[in-house]
């Protein structure tokens, strides 16, 4: 008996995902790799020699036929590149064309209207290729569009082991929006702690030594405890003189040196995010009052 034919899959933006997810399919034969097409042909070159198959194309017109299209531009271009792309498609309605953006449903790509629509969002940060590689299986896929389609992708993303959910298109936004918070801003709260250490003279291997097993051993805390009980520090043990002490010197600091003004205004803002965690957590209502009093105080009225 013959076996059966793999499908081939287009790629147009093989950057960090579609690269990553292309070597993945490829490796574990779920499909054949044909046409990638970036904005240049040399990372469209690039972009082959990672995935290890697959042609490079000059453009859309050069791309060889396929079952399936992965759009994997930046957000902002999937809308103009569903358009440029409709014209190429079959009108059999068989080529399923999907893109992987968190914050936009399938109907982004409602333009090419003779092909079954999905999107399908790896919960996974691709800040490198070569270690999603290896990180990727585990990690949740959301599936959203026509039945047929997230049907297609959720056997694909299996294959790579990696579960899926499904979601509707009314929920995308806030789902995307959930694991921002979580993902990128807990990079952007690294970066400020760092910075931190460095203004209290201590370079970044040593910070990022000091930082590793704390910031790991508290999401995993997060994880297994849940937030109440993951809270540690002085705002939930009602500390009040070493929070006034930190916010003094964090709005000193950014009296000598205006570039620093995020680190001040970031812990009162999370500060003031934290209150009703650090109250669900037994923090007393007269410590929650005069937290909340000082995070809300007039910065100039506290320097001394
Ligand atoms: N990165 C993540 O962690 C992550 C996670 C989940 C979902 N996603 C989603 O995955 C998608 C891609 O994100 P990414 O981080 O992989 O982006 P990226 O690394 O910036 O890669 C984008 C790729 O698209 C190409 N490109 C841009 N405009 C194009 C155009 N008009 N025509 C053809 N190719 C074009 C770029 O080509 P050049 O190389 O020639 O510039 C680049 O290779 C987005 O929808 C994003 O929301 C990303």
């Amino acid at each position: 008996m013959q076996a059966p034919e793999i499908p081939t899959l287009n790629i147009i933006g093989a950057g960090h995902l579609g690269r990553t997810l292309a070597c993945l399919w490829h490796r574990r034969g779920v499909f054949a790799i044909g046409g990638i097409c970036n904005r240049s042909v040399e990372s469209s070159a690039a972009a082959r020699e990672f995935i290890g198959a697959g042609t490079a194309a000059e453009s859309l017109d050069t791309m060889p036929p396929a079952g399936l299209w992965l759009i994997a531009v930046p957000d902002d271009q999937i809308v103009s590149t569903a358009q440029k792309l409709a014209s190429y498609l079959p009108s059999d309605r068989q080529t399923l064309v999907f893109h992987c953006s968190g914050a936009l449903p399938a109907s982004a790509l409602a333009s090419c209207t003779h092909a079954t629509l999905a999107s399908a969002h790896p919960v996974h940060s691709f800040a490198d290729p070569q270690r999603s590689l290896e990180d990727l299986p585990g990690a949740t896929v959301a599936l959203e569009g026509d039945i047929d389609g997230m049907q297609r992708l959720e056997s694909a993303f299996r294959a790579l082991d990696c579960p899926c959910i499904p979601l509707s298109p009314e929920q995308k936004v806030l789902y995307h929006t959930g694991s921002v918070m979580a993902c990128n801003y807990l990079t952007v709260l690294l970066d400020l702690s760092l910075q931190t250490f460095a203004a209290a003279g201590i370079d970044g291997a040593t910070a990022k030594q000091l930082l590793a097993p704390i910031v790991l051993q508290t999401a995993n805390n997060n994880f297994a405890l849940g937030p109440e009980r993951a809270l540690t520090g002085p705002l939930v043990r009602g500390d009040v003189e070493t929070v006034t002490r930190q916010l003094q010197t964090l709005e000193k600091l950014a009296q000598i040196n205006p570039g620093t003004a995020a680190l001040a205004e970031t812990y009162r803002t999370l500060g003031k995010a934290a209150l009703p965690l650090a109250k669900r957590a037994g923090l007393s209502d007269t410590a929650r009052r005069q937290m909340s009093d000082l995070l809300t105080a007039n910065p100039d009225d506290k320097v001394s």
